[in-house]
């Protein structure tokens, strides 16, 4: 089947098996491999884009049901650079291996930009779905209250 996807505001038009998942389009068709996949199965965030701004796992997703929609995946969030967010994680240390670290990044841009200055336990409840296996999670709490303007000594 065809599909047309608007991804980090550039149209793709493709043509995909009707079961193929919306990560692995952006990973092996758009070269886009800042979107990691871990568990493949939604349980660990490893795969987070924006779906119109919403984070969603694309390892979940099949290419045709992000039509129409606009996909931001860690290389648009960062397009102009890196973002105080992600200049917050650095700040932080809050990443050992880094293979969640895109996943992170997505869902707390999508959390800033809804709430600007968060709580921890709002930031904790808008990260749930992010695994870390370093177990980075205070420092990664610490990096989004620091891009919030918040909880820096
Ligand atoms: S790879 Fe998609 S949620 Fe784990
Ligand atoms: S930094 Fe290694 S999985 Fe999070």
């Amino acid at each position: 089947m065809r599909v047309a996807l608007d991804v980090n505001g550039e149209r793709h038009v493709l043509d995909v098996s009707d079961t193929r998942r919306l990560v692995d389009v952006l990973r092996d068709d758009l070269g886009l491999t800042g979107t990691k996949v871990g568990c493949a199965e939604g349980a660990c965030g490893a795969c987070a884009v924006l779906l119109d701004g919403r984070p969603v796992a694309s390892c979940l997703l099949l290419a045709a049901q992000a039509e129409g929609c606009s996909v931001t995946t860690i290389e648009g969030i960062s397009r102009g650079g890196p973002t105080p967010l992600q200049e917050a994680f650095v700040a932080e240390d809050a990443l050992q291996c880094g293979y969640c670290t895109p996943g992170q990044v997505v869902s707390a841009t999508a959390l800033l930009a809804s709430l600007p200055q968060p709580t921890p336990e709002q930031v904790r409840a808008a990260m749930v779905g992010n695994l870390c296996r370093c177990g980075a999670y205070p420092r990664i709490e610490r990096a989004v209250l620091r891009a919030s303007g918040q909880g820096v000594d």
